[in-house]
């Protein structure tokens, strides 16, 4: 049965959809360039999941001694095991310094030196002269740098009169006969209207999928809407064999621990209270890519030096720091660790585990944020009218594994690159052109299909189906048997899509339909990651095969790209970019990754 419903028309030079760190920057910057800017976004902006990012933004500042911005450039590279784009890092790289800069103007409250500068704390990877030892690169306002982040960039853009559309649920995109987006539809959650948005560029800026996973430190909202937008589109998806797990998420409820903790002096201990990090990444040690910490914590855990009653999880100490420190730079996690783990970080240690926190892959774009597409010879063809940018997007600057710290700048460097490009391409207030006939129909079609779905299964169910099987088959280590178990697991959750059943057929604060369209995205891209990751066979960044236990660049060193349609990922390879933008520094050549 397919309802007629009225129609609110809208026409925006560009709708920006997401209004976390990098929509917020792409927002600020497309109305800054004179551009009609509308932000729809499914929460208030500053619960956007951007809020929860803790440890830091990374940028060769200097501040606590030299750096520079090609260093910071071989680290990512390296971090991201040679399956970035050098051309789109050297972008992120070079000009983090000035949107780091452009953050505190605005009033980002950073936490300061004793001589007033921006203070910056130790990740993951992050290394001086091109890999030598650890260096201080990642900005903090203590251990909230995302929430601070969040606050200014919405007060920012408000100051430059966008217009936000806040609680509204976007539906799908409106895509034309030659494979151009038109705009967007959308569903106001409070009072149950319809929207489309005639728009002459949409930047996707939805974030993750985190939640296709049981355990995340990603927020309930993290559904990869625009990646499932994209799919329905008939675009595909890179790179989504590559999930980040998080070394440190609080064992068993999954809130996350920063790395600023390690950064800060912290350390992981086994069951027998060994430092077994030595082992792994003799000079990193603690501060070694997340990839290779979050193993490691496999290992131990399986050769049964796990630590509590299960031997299940891993010890982070930070009892040794002083209080002080704890207090003014970690402040958050020690609440965290309070909460829901019941422990005194300044007399106990906090019992963690490898959780899901961040995917590499999303929608591939160029360092403009235009998204891209294969068309005939041309692998980096733009799709007219369409962006993506922050994690929902894969430009990819981190490539198969994301240093910590990277995220934050990534959205801002990217947030900005794509509010200019909308200044270059889109005319100011250009008369708008009249939308393909039915633009909207399908998106309707499909919102009416599951209000009235009246099967017997909750879409509780079957999510939580969904989300074991990625826990389980497609994990931090991975076979080929668990993904082929996992292919036909994930296909069997898909199957029961038909029988699903929403209880509520009207259309305001309907949580249980939102629900469920959420579901129906999380699962298309749950079924291109498992097949992305079956397919590849070679052990890369976060994709560890225990079957291809080496990276294999002669047959692999190439992006995944995943289609989808009707339950069916169909596959194919985009070449990794491996030229700089620039002659101001060449290509880093792979080598062994060791840390
Ligand atoms: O550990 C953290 O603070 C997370 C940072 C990130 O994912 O970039």
């Amino acid at each position: 049965m397919t309802a007629s419903y009225e129609i609110t028309d809208h026409d925006y030079d560009v709708v920006v959809v997401g209004a976390g760190g990098a929509g917020l920057r792409a927002t600020l910057g497309a109305a800054q360039a004179g551009l009609k800017t509308a932000c729809v976004t499914k929460v208030f902006p500053t619960r956007s999941h951007t809020v929860a990012a803790q440890g830091g933004i990374s940028a060769s500042l200097g501040n606590m001694g030299e750096d520079n911005w090609r260093w910071h450039m071989y680290d990512t590279v390296k971090g991201s095991d040679w399956l970035g784009d050098q051309d789109a890092i050297e972008y992120l790289c070079k000009n983090a310094p000035a949107a780091v800069y452009e953050l505190e103007h605005w009033g980002v409250p950073f936490s300061r030196t004793d001589e007033g500068k921006i203070y910056q704390r130790a990740f993951g990877g992050m290394t001086r002269n091109f890999g030598e030892g650890p260096i201080q690169r990642t900005c903090a306002a203590a251990d909230r740098t995302g929430h601070a982040m969040l606050h200014t960039l919405y007060g920012q853009s408000v100051k430059q009169r966008a217009e936000f559309f806040i609680e509204y649920f976007a539906l799908d995109l409106i895509m034309d006969e030659e494979g151009a987006c038109r705009g967007l539809m959308a569903w106001r959650l409070d009072d149950g209207s319809i929207h489309r948005f005639n728009a002459r560029m949409v930047v996707l800026a939805t974030g993750g999928y985190g939640r296709a996973y049981f355990s995340c430190t990603s927020a309930h909202t993290c559904t990869g809407d625009g990646n499932a937008m994209v799919l329905r589109a008939g675009l595909a998806l890179q790179d989504m064999e590559f999930v980040q797990f998080h070394p440190t998420g609080i064992y068993g409820a999954g809130v996350l621990i920063t790395e600023g903790v390690r950064g800060e002096g912290g350390y992981l201990t086994n069951s027998q209270g060994e430092r077994f990090m030595e082992r792994y990444a003799p000079s990193a040690k603690d501060l070694a890519s997340r990839d290779v910490v979050s193993r490691a914590m496999t290992i131990e855990i399986r050769e049964g030096r796990g630590v509590g009653p299960r031997k299940d999880h891993i010890h982070l100490n930070l009892n040794h720091l002083d209080p002080k420190i704890i207090h003014e730079r970690l402040p958050g996690i020690s609440e965290s660790a309070r909460i829901f783990a019941g422990v005194d970080v300044t007399k106990e240690p906090i019992p963690v585990l490898p959780t899901v926190h961040y995917n590499m892959g999303g929608i591939p774009t160029n360092f403009h944020g235009e998204v891209v597409t294969k068309r005939g010879d041309d692998a980096d063809a733009v799709v007219p009218g369409l962006m993506a940018i922050g994690e929902a997007a894969c430009v990819s600057v981190h490539g198969a594994n994301r240093l910590g710290s990277n995220s934050l700048i990534d959205l801002v460097v990217f947030g900005r690159a794509a509010g200019l490009r909308c200044g270059e391409v889109v005319k100011a207030n250009e008369a708008s052109r009249p939308l393909p006939k039915g633009a909207g129909d399908e998106a309707l079609a499909r919102l009416d299909r599951f209000r009235h779905a009246k099967g017997s299964t909750p879409t509780a169910e079957l999510r939580a189906k969904m989300q074991r099987v990625m826990q389980e088959d497609c994990a931090v280590f991975r076979t080929g048997e668990t993904l082929d178990e996992g292919r036909k697991r994930i296909a069997d959750v898909y199957a029961g899509l038909p029988d699903i059943g929403v209880t509520d057929r009207t259309l305001v604060w309907n949580t249980d339909l939102v629900e469920t369209l959420e579901f129906d995205n999380l699962i298309a891209q749950a079924i291109v990651t498992m097949e992305g990751a079956a397919n590849r066979k070679e052990s890369r960044g976060a994709h560890a095969r225990e079957d291809f236990p080496d990276r294999d660049d002669a047959n692999w060193m190439k992006h995944t790209a995943a289609w989808f349609d009707n339950g069916k990922a169909t596959l194919d390879y985009r070449p990794v970019h491996t030229y700089t933008l620039t002659d101001e520094i060449g290509y880093i050549e792979p080598k062994k990754r060791v840390y």
